[in-house]
């Protein structure tokens, strides 16, 4: 699999969970991979993992909701690799289950400014490095809750139908310049936000009402990433993609 080579990716939140997934998966395709995390230390895990299996690899912390990390990341690997072709916004929190009303303001706040806001930092720091490379590919990720509702889970919805929105117009604004952007939209997957913002036991309840009956695999949710972010998807841009074991199409 050579179909990202020459190529230097940035991941966000890739410490772990679909991000680490996705991370191994563009190494695997031959890319540079910077494997950004606000815990530093999950990235040097990923990192060097990647580095031990022949793969070009830079941990570097980032945190999403901090505009100015955001440029830094980018600025840094520019300097290490010379350019930035691909970039994956994964990075993302979940919030324990609650109605609208009883959603603390800072709570939303978070949730929005991580999920949402984070990705438009992440963006308007990666464009300017494409366009400087003459071209690029951008995943966000976004959920199939940036698809459909789910009760008690406001901000997460909301910030995840931003995220859709916010792909879209990239996309428009950037089609003639040589970047594409696309989102991908994942149901519930077996990672550590399944912990946090919907117990394991309710995740595979609601996983239960898809058809394939299943939750998602981070491998999956990689498979169709790193095939957005390659040459193989060039005349995919401005478009959505469920990984969702049809979820939605009910
Ligand atoms: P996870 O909790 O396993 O991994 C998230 C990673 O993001 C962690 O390494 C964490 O340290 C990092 N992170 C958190 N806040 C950050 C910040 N401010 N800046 C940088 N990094 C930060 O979660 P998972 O499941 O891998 O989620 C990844 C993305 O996939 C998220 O955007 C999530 O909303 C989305 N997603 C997850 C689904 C699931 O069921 N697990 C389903 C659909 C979408």
């Amino acid at each position: 699999m050579t179909e990202c080579a020459d190529h230097v990716a940035l991941v966000t939140g890739a410490g772990g969970g679909i991000g680490a997934a996705c991370a191994r998966r563009l190494a695997a395709a031959g890319a540079t991979v910077v494997v950004t995390d606000v815990d530093e230390a999950s990235a040097k895990n990923v990192a060097a993992e990647l580095e031990q299996s022949g793969a070009r690899a830079l941990a570097l912390p980032l945190d999403v909701t901090d505009p100015q990390a955001a440029v830094d990341a980018v600025a840094e690997t520019v300097r290490t690799f010379g350019r930035l072709d691909l970039a994956l916004n994964n990075a993302g929190i979940s919030l324990p289950r609650q109605a609208l009303d009883a959603v603390p303001v800072e709570l939303w706040q978070r949730v929005v400014e991580t999920n949402l806001s984070g990705v438009f930092y992440c963006m308007r720091a990666e464009i300017p490095a494409m366009l400087e490379a003459g071209g690029g590919s951008i995943v966000n990720m976004a959920s199939v809750l940036g698809v459909v509702g789910f009760g008690e889970l406001s901000p997460y919805v909301a910030a995840k139908h931003g995220v859709i929105g916010l792909t879209k117009t990239a996309a428009i604004e950037y089609a003639s310049r040589g970047i594409r952007v696309n989102a991908v939209a994942p149901s519930f997957a077996d990672t550590q936000m399944l912990t946090v913002g919907i117990t394991p036991r309710k995740a595979r309840a609601a996983a239960l009402l898809a058809p394939m009956a299943r939750l998602v695999t981070p491998d999956e949710v990689a498979e169709v990433t790193v095939f957005l972010l390659s040459a193989r998807a060039s005349a995919v841009t401005g478009s959505v993609h469920l990984i969702d074991c049809g979820y939605a199409a009910r």
